[in-house]
């Protein structure tokens, strides 16, 4: 159902925009309120008229319509709805919604929106299947863009093959099954760790690793879109803080250990910060000084607390789920396997870290996901989609939890 949801559809210039009249009556036979906004293009193949009554809303097309601007405006647009859906998407507007370009209306509601975007795609197969087409769906995909589409059949053009935009009522279910999505874990708590520590040597220097925060800043922004309350404690990144999610910074393992107790009670702890394993015993007050005649200084190490272990440790406080990553360079899954049980933890997600690899600070991840039950092998995906999978791991084993004890 789709009950009270408010939906912003923009119709872009494809044939299929002639399904869009039946598209807006079927979103709101499911309960949706629905407000158009029509590109050039597509007013070629739909007309406002018919949008505006089977929407009974204003159709919006102008961006530098005094009227339309006055009205609603273009950041309002997005404001009052909660999510945008085009369709079609044309090839070309895909292209432009990579790049961010905002010529028109449409393009400009798309590149100032904050809420989620869906698209169902429609062109010819041979445009779906150029490589700068396919080139565009990965960067929206890995954007956090959601497809419904395309299908494979007859097209418009009189040929045959993928790039016809979804029928309508397919577009309404896969929409209806976001939203669903998107309340799965409503009421349950994350808790997500990312990011390297810093620890310091003294007040210039501090020991690091290559961590860059991608893969944990992505299971947050996952497990916030299906509606957890999320607390991501995160060491140092470049990263922007994903929206909605509550996000603790902190620079050493004792600070990540303190900000993850804060945080806690939780349904489900991620550990998926490269956190060091020791830091210096003593951090010097002032800058270590190079002095002729004089080496190097000795460091002297100790160890760090274990974030992972302490989060897995039995008690009331202990969040119901508790997943942790190995980074390994060598014998990947065997090395993980032991790290469950010394760590005690409930998941491990394994990676291999090697430098030809490319995890570390890449966009990609190839993982195995272990638990007492066994192991799975993953294929290579985005780090998006790493944590777009393990957030549904993770709500399929909080709601079979939930269903045992009801
Ligand atoms: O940040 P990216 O560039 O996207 O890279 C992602 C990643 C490779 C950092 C990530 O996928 C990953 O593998 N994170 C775990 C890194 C790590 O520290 O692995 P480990 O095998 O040393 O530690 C095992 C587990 O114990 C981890 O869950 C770690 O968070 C945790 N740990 C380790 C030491 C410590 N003192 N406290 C901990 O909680």
């Amino acid at each position: 159902m789709l009950d009270g949801k408010r939906l912003l559809l923009i119709v872009s210039g494809g044939i299929a925009a002639y399904k869009c009249p039946d598209l807006v009556r079927r979103l709101r036979e499911r309960g949706a309120a629905v407000r158009c906004v029509l590109t050039r293009g597509g007013a070629e193949f739909v007309t406002p008229l018919a949008l505006g009554a089977v929407s009974e809303d204003k159709v919006y097309q102008d961006l530098f319509s005094l009227t339309d601007e006055n009205e609603m405006g273009h950041i309002n647009l997005s404001r009052q709805a909660d999510a945008l859906l085009v369709a079609p998407a044309t090839a070309n507007m895909m292209a432009k919604m990579c790049h961010g370009e905002a010529d028109d209306l449409a393009t400009t509601v798309l590149l100032a929106t904050d809420k989620p975007v869906l698209v169902a795609p429609a062109m010819n197969v041979r445009m779906w299947e150029h490589a700068a087409t396919q080139a565009n769906v990965e960067t929206l995909k890995a954007r956090g863009i959601t497809f419904i589409g395309p299908d494979e059949g007859d097209m418009a053009c009189g040929e045959f093959g993928m790039g016809r935009m979804s029928e309508p009522l397919d577009i309404v279910d896969a929409v209806a099954s976001f939203f669903r999505d998107r309340s799965r874990l409503q009421g349950r708590r994350a808790l997500v760790t990312s990011g390297p520590t810093y620890e310091p040597i003294d007040p210039v220097r501090y020991i690091a690793n290559r961590s860059s925060g991608k893969q944990g800043h992505a299971i947050a922004e996952a497990l916030n879109g299906l509606g957890t309350e999320t607390t991501l404690v995160t060491g140092p990144t470049r990263l922007p803080d994903p929206p909605g999610v509550n996000v603790v910074h902190v620079e050493t393992a004792r600070q990540m250990l303190a900000a993850c107790e804060a945080a806690l009670p939780a349904d489900v702890a991620v550990c998926a910060a490269a956190v060091a394993d020791w830091r210096v015993e003593a951090e010097a007050t002032e800058k270590l000084k190079k002095s002729p005649g004089v080496g190097p200084p000795a460091l002297v190490m100790t160890e760090n607390p274990d974030i992972l272990r302490a989060l897995s440790e039995p008690g009331n406080r202990r969040p119901g789920l508790v997943v942790g990553f190995a980074a390994e360079t060598e014998n990947v899954v065997a090395h993980a396997q032991a790290k469950l049980d010394r760590k005690g933890c409930d998941w491990i997600v394994a990676n291999d870290v090697s430098p030809d690899t490319g995890t570390f600070a890449g966009d990609a991840n190839t993982v195995h996901l272990i638990s007492h039950d066994g192991v799975e092998d993953w294929p290579r995906l985005s780090k998006k989609a790493v944590g777009t999978e393990l957030a549904l791991r993770i709500a399929d084993a909080l709601e079979a939890v939930a269903g045992n004890a009801s």
